[in-house]
């Protein structure tokens, strides 16, 4: 056991200020097809994620709810389909779960703070600068680009206050050497990107203190001052081990971290902050931080506001848990920006899936159930020269699929896996099983090694796709009866190692095929609820700030009127033609744009209020004499309008003051 290699991956704990979407989903499984391959591999593996739950944003954000901080994180957390349950329903193998709000965190990020102030490397100044509150960060004016946040493009505000500082500047040389002479940082785009724009301008020491606020970890020897959310946040990597607490204890055993997954705007925290208060604790460096690109939507970032976001809840719902974690790492190079569409994750899932995948299961599955009754003969025709190609490539997948896995690519590690798939596929055409068994009494024995060298492409294949597809993959192995040693990491690296007369056992169909038409029909109505449901919920026109003398609205003429016609006005969507009793003995009428909300019959009878002395006016041909009122909002971006309806007690030309 103590040989056992360990393995230490991490994602970014997760800030409960919004529900996660997709792009958040994407990380997370990323981290858990790595973690499960480690384990597969025969590592020990901890696969550390959780939620960051201090800051001024989630404070605002609890303000607004009207419930408190504590509260509010609670409910995105730990609620219904909050963060513990969409990690459970994806699958996710996480061995641990940090909160930055549990008790043991909470002291040991008093401890290190304390430890880097007795250190001498946070000291006590005043801050003066600009603060992004969506991304918590502090900036200088020669940081902003255009006058924006540098990470999030959104305004920042002046901010000064008493503050503690770590002394990053000191670092910069370090850290500068470490970016650029090791493999710290991948991918190395990311290291020009960090030395260029971060270090090469001039580290300047961190603001790692507020007093504006006081959702945040106090500092427990200067009250009024929270420890700053990115020193809290950061640390989360070392105190769920058992840093400075008594909570855990696997420090030793797992630290330094083997990666930090991370998203490529956090990178410049994890590669130059992080290490930088790791040097100053004297604890080791991790061994390397992934910046991943983006899953973009329409070319750009989804966001709550814009109303763009993709809920992974949806989508697993829709095509199954297995078909969404695959279409992510399938479809996306680990490393760069993607842009996620429904039609490509159709796509993926019926061609990969259901064609590919899919499809050599079932017909392998089935020819071994037709021709063997289910279970292959020990008699087979010794490899022919006709089998080199795809047993060559059998046995050679694994090696493959772990270079790139070790790479973290895990696109082109499933691409490897494919081809397998997709040349299984081809041997079958090559080998027509159907001609063979014609004549079983020749052929047996060469049908009988075409069929086991299908359940061996499929055996291997599916060991390798476990990480990615865990449920699905277990299935495939099971469908082809291979348990135990041969569904082991070890049997993955060779072929041959199902026993010959394997027994299969037909299941159901695992990837049905999409019907994309359908299926993109229903996620546009989805994605119109979720619009709608983004915008605010109530909008009232403004107050007008121009005011009128009491004189000028005496002019006004307002009188209770009786319905006594109500009709639509030809060729019209919008006007309806009222017939009105207005006290006077004559009919007056009046054209209004509301029918659609009303239906004239509706309104027949009904004691309205209307601006009887406005000039007439010709709508649609039609003269109009006066205007009915009516209260007008907006709700979940869509216009509402109520006329004012009087009582009926009310008679016809009474006066309104
Ligand atoms: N709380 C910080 C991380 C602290 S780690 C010590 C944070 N949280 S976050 O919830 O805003 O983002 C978590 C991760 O999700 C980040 O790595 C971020 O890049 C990732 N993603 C958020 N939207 C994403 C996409 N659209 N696509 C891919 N990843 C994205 O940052």
């Amino acid at each position: 056991m103590d040989n056992q290699k360990r393995f230490y991956i991490t994602t970014p704990i997760y800030y409960p200020s919004d529900k996660l979407h997709i792009g958040h989903t994407y990380c997370t499984v990323a981290t858990d097809a790595m973690a499960r391959y480690k384990r597969l591999t025969g590592c020990q593996v901890m696969f550390l994620t959780g939620t960051d739950e201090h800051g001024q944003k989630i404070e605002d954000k609890a303000r607004q709810a009207g419930v408190t901080p504590q509260q509010f994180v609670d409910n995105i957390v730990t609620g219904p389909r909050g963060i513990l349950d969409l990690w459970k329903l994806m699958n996710i193998s996480n061995d641990r779960f940090i909160r930055t709000t549990d008790s043991y965190h909470v002291c040991a990020i008093q401890k290190i703070f304390r430890k880097m102030y007795d250190n001498g490397d946070i000291y006590k100044g005043r801050y003066v600068g600009k603060y992004c509150k969506p991304c918590e960060s502090f900036w200088t004016d020669s940081q902003l680009v255009d006058g924006k946040c540098p990470d999030c493009g959104r305004e920042v505000q002046d901010a000064q206050e008493e503050a503690y500082f770590f002394r990053l500047s000191k670092y910069a040389g370090r850290i500068q050497r470490l970016l650029e002479d090791t493999d710290f940082l991948e991918p190395r785009s990311r290291v020009h990107e960090m030395v260029n724009n971060f270090i090469k301008p001039g580290l300047e020491d961190l603001c790692v203190s507020r007093t504006s606020f006081t959702w945040g970890i106090p500092v427990d020897f200067d009250p009024g001052h929270v420890v700053y959310v990115w020193v809290d946040a950061l640390s989360n990597y070392i105190t769920a081990l058992g840093y400075c607490n008594d909570r855990y204890h696997d420090y030793e055993q797992f630290w330094p971290a083997d990666v930090h997954f991370v998203g490529k705007e956090i990178v410049r925290f994890h590669s130059i902050i992080w290490p930088a208060m790791l040097m100053s604790l004297g604890q080791p460096l991790p061994k390397k931080v992934f910046g991943h690109g983006w899953l973009l939507l329409d070319g750009g970032k989804m966001s709550k506001s814009k109303g763009n976001v993709v809920d992974p809840y949806i989508l697993a719902e829709m095509f199954g848990v297995d078909a969404l974690r695959f279409f992510l790492l399938r479809t996306f190079p680990f490393g760069s920006d993607g842009n996620f569409s429904n039609e490509a994750l159709i796509s993926t899932i019926n061609v990969d899936l259901a064609n590919d995948l899919g499809n050599l299961l079932s017909r392998t599955v089935s020819m071994v159930d037709k021709y063997f009754g289910g279970v292959l003969p020990e008699r087979q025709e010794a490899d022919s020269n006709k089998d080199g190609e795809l047993t060559g490539l059998i046995a050679a997948l694994r090696g493959r699929y772990e270079e790139q896995m070790e790479r973290f690519a895990f696109q082109n590690a499933l691409a490897e896996v494919f081809k397998v798939i997709g040349r299984a596929n081809k041997y079958i055409d090559e080998n027509a099983p159907w001609a063979l068994a014609k004549d079983m009494q020749a052929n047996g024995p060469r049908l009988a090694r075409v069929m086991y060298n299908l359940l061996e492409a499929l055996r291997v294949s599916g060991i390798l796709l476990t990480p990615f597809i865990p449920d699905s993959a277990g299935k495939v192995l099971e469908q082809i009866g291979a348990g135990g040693d041969c569904s082991s990491w070890e049997s993955a690296g060779r072929y041959g190692a199902l026993p010959a007369c394997a027994a299969v056992r037909r299941g159901e169909n695992l990837f049905p095929r999409v019907d994309a038409q359908q299926a993109l029909e229903r996620l546009e109505q989805a994605a119109q609820a979720a619009r709608k449901a983004a915008l605010p919920p109530l909008e009232l026109e403004p107050q007008a700030e121009e005011q009128v003398d009491f004189d000028t609205f005496c002019k006004s003429d307002f009188r209770a009127v009786k319905v006594k016609d109500c009709q639509p006005v030809k060729k019209s969507e919008k006007l309806l033609k009222f017939t009105l009793d207005d006290g006077t003995g004559t009919d007056r009428q009046i054209l209004s744009g509301i029918a659609k909300w009303y239906r004239p019959e509706d309104l027949v009878g009904k004691t309205l209020m209307a601006i009887v002395n406005l000039p007439p006016r010709k709508m649609m041909g039609q003269e109009s004499n006066g205007m009915l009122l009516s209260a007008v909002h907006t709700e979940h971006g869509e216009e509402r309008l109520n006329l004012l309806i009087l009582d009926d007690s009310i008679p016809a030309g009474a006066k309104m003051c």
